[in-house]
């Protein structure tokens, strides 16, 4: 293949291609460097060459005129794109950094398109229940889910599953009690988000992207209190009708802003502090280490879930009453129910007094007790981060499900 810049025309030899191997590639790269209206010459040997020509000129757009005996024929640049792209509309941008690459209201046949693609119309309507911008969009996370890629974890080689240590049978079946709340509470973490993903238009990648890496740091939850609980081989401790009770008006809220706004605000919030207190207390080494890599996880959630509703609450306010009715809701349904696993507590007190003497029982109490002031303190300062005056904000921490979770 020869192309011979004539000004204003060029002129491209196929030698022997045809249009049954391949002719049409090279024509559209040659004919999307000419300006429209440009000029481009034909040469080609292939039989009916200048006959499969003139009707792919007509499809596409462009003008075919009559050749010579040197040339086929030549080709007059029409104004449309080729093919597909002609009738396309571009999906944002794929940098959720540049200007209004993330569209607020992004159409239902964008559907799984790649953010930034050319999307051919007339396709299939994909029907999101969040579609909007402001529904699940957060500034941070697009970075919360790079920081989430590089800090994952292996559960087999970040903890050191041989350490020894020796522990009483007392404290050990408290840590076993503890790691079985954990667990269950980790369960709830994992399938609420992962009741949105498929609600939420693709076009916000970054937040599916990020749900899904959340759902994966609850796995590998999961897994490490599983395998700290069965460590010395000792049966798990009690679920309680109250803490799945509690655990189960999550999963049943169907909105997402209130879902995330219980759960990772004020659940996973409460968590934080529920973690370093065991980072902090926890009897044996390989348990404070679970608990320290497990809280960096549970921090991001709860960036993403306070980040998210921010960025909703900057439009709606209306949102606040919303989220403050949904407390209020979930205190009412759960205010017949026992509250905190009775084991738990006393584990709790027991691994923060780390013996049966009198006054360490005593220490363990009030370390439980200030526990649960800094769970209050957090809570509310979290709120507060979501408009709540102060004294709403420490009212309705108040009303939060005294499961922690
Ligand atoms: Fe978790
Ligand atoms: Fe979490």
């Amino acid at each position: 293949m020869t192309i011979t810049e004539t000004s204003p025309s060029r002129i491209i030899d196929f030698e022997d291609l045809s249009f049954t191997s391949g002719a049409h590639l090279l024509l559209k790269r040659v004919l999307r460097e000419l300006p429209v209206g440009g000029r481009l010459g034909v040469r080609a040997v292939a039989q009916d060459f200048a006959v499969h020509l003139r009707g792919w000129c007509r499809a596409q757009g462009h003008k075919y005129l009559d050749g010579d005996d040197q040339i086929v024929a030549w080709i007059v640049r029409g104004s449309a794109t080729d093919g597909r792209w002609r009738q396309t509309e571009r999906a944002g941008w794929s940098d959720a950094r540049e200007k209004d690459s993330v569209r607020t209201a992004p159409p239902a046949n964008w559907g799984f398109a790649a953010r930034g693609a050319a999307v051919e119309a007339g396709g299939p309507a994909f029907h999101y229940s969040l579609q909007m911008k402001d529904q699940v969009w957060a500034e941070i996370a697009p970075k919360l889910y790079a920081q989430a890629v590089t800090s994952q974890w292996n559960p087999q080689t970040a903890i050191n599953w041989e350490a020894s240590f020796v522990l009483d049978e007392d404290v050990e079946q408290a840590v076993v009690q503890v790691m079985t709340y954990l667990i269950e509470n980790e369960n709830a973490a994992l399938q609420v988000p992962a009741r949105f993903i498929a609600q939420i238009h693709p076009h916000f990648r970054e937040i599916l992207q990020l749900l899904a890496i959340q759902i994966a740091d609850e796995a590998r939850h999961v897994e490490v209190f599983t395998r700290r609980a069965a460590l010395r081989g000792r049966e798990l401790g009690l679920s309680t009708v109250s803490g799945q009770q509690s655990l189960k008006t999550l999963l049943d809220e169907p909105d997402f802003a209130l879902s995330s706004f219980m759960l990772s605000v004020l659940g996973e919030g409460t968590f934080l502090n529920l973690l370093w207190f065991l980072e902090q207390h926890a009897p044996d080494p390989l348990t404070r280490e679970i608990v320290r890599l497990v809280v960096q996880d549970e921090a991001r959630h709860v960036a993403f879930g306070v980040g998210h509703l921010q960025y909703q609450l900057a439009t709606d306010a209306a949102l606040r009453d919303r989220l403050a009715l949904a407390i209020t809701r979930r205190h009412e349904a759960l205010s017949q129910t026992a509250g905190l696993n009775e084991e738990v507590f006393d584990a709790l007190i027991l691994l923060a007094a780390g013996s049966w003497q009198p006054k360490d029982l005593a220490a363990g109490y009030t370390r439980v007790q200030t526990l649960k002031n800094e769970m209050h303190a957090g809570r509310k300062a979290r709120l507060e981060k979501l408009g709540f005056n102060e004294a709403e904000a420490a009212e309705l921490s108040g009303l939060h499900t005294r499961n922690f979770m």
